[in-house]
């Protein structure tokens, strides 16, 4: 497990939301420079970001959807591109049950899903709302209500969610792949360093498919087998592959 603590970028009038961070997350405050743990959650004043105590020379993470290409017709915005596919044409609500960072939620949110992100790990769901946040002020955009975040493990909230969603989206840990951007690889490695490799996603894959109302949808590595044999069908996308399960074939099984 690893060590992680709170800490501000030396300007005095951030104390108050560091010691605020510190209390909502329940992690010590330290003194940048000064730390014992692995990690450092800093806020600055323009961002929160991660930095990798046991290695310094790394430049710190946080998380920043600015860069997104949102053109109207962008590739990322686009509902003809295999995310959207896979999610499907008649599907209304998703919920992310692997949030992670929550690029994947805030872009389906973006074409006009209604999401629920759930997230399990309090540090990424903090870079997570941290990056929203800043996007929201940056860009100026209204999702009115199409994202929402949960904090929380989905294996214990999806049983109890009301109305069941159409699809859920499932995108957990997988081995690092080969031909990964440095910047992609420098965010994703922190994010395994901090919460480990997602070693249950098969039981929440079969708790998924009990929920769902129309399907289940897993973003694999495009060289990696099944999370589960037989997905109803499968779709590529650039370096991943997204398995469908739909809920009329595994209750025909
Ligand atoms: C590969 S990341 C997801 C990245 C995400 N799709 C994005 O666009 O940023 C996987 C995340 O799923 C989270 N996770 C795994 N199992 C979970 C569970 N049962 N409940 C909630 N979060 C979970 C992990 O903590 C990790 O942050």
């Amino acid at each position: 497990m690893a060590r992680i603590d709170i800490s501000f970028n030396g300007n005095q009038a951030l104390i108050p939301r560091a010691e605020e961070l510190a209390r909502e997350l329940n992690l010590p405050l330290a003194i940048t420079g000064e730390s014992n743990s692995d990690f450092q959650l800093v806020i600055t004043s323009e961002r929160l970001e991660l930095r990798d105590v046991r290695n310094p020379r790394l430049s710190p993470v946080c998380v920043d959807f600015t860069s997104l290409d949102l053109r109207p017709y962008s590739n990322n915005l686009s509902r003809r591109q295999p995310l959207a596919r896979a999610i499907g044409k008649k599907t209304r609500t998703v919920v992310d049950a692997t949030a992670g960072y929550g690029q994947d939620a805030l872009l389906l949110a973006l074409m006009g899903f209604h999401v629920t992100a759930i997230e399990r790990s309090p540090v990424v769901a903090a870079l997570s709302r941290d990056g929203l946040q800043r996007f929201i002020k940056h860009t100026g955009i209204n999702l009115s209500g199409r994202l929402q975040r949960v904090m929380g493990d989905s294996r214990s909230l999806l049983p109890a969610l009301v109305p069941r969603p159409d699809a859920i989206y499932l995108d957990p840990m997988f081995p690092p792949k080969r031909r990964k951007s440095a910047a992609v690889k420098k965010e994703m490695q922190l994010l395994r360093d901090l919460v480990g490799d997602d070693a249950d996603a098969v039981e929440l894959l079969d708790i998924c498919c009990a929920i769902a109302g129309d399907r289940v949808v897993v973003k694999r590595p495009d060289d990696a087998p099944p999370l589960v044999p037989e997905p109803s069908m499968s779709l590529t996308g650039k370096l991943v592959r997204y398995d469908i399960y739909l809920a009329q074939h595994w209750a025909d099984a």
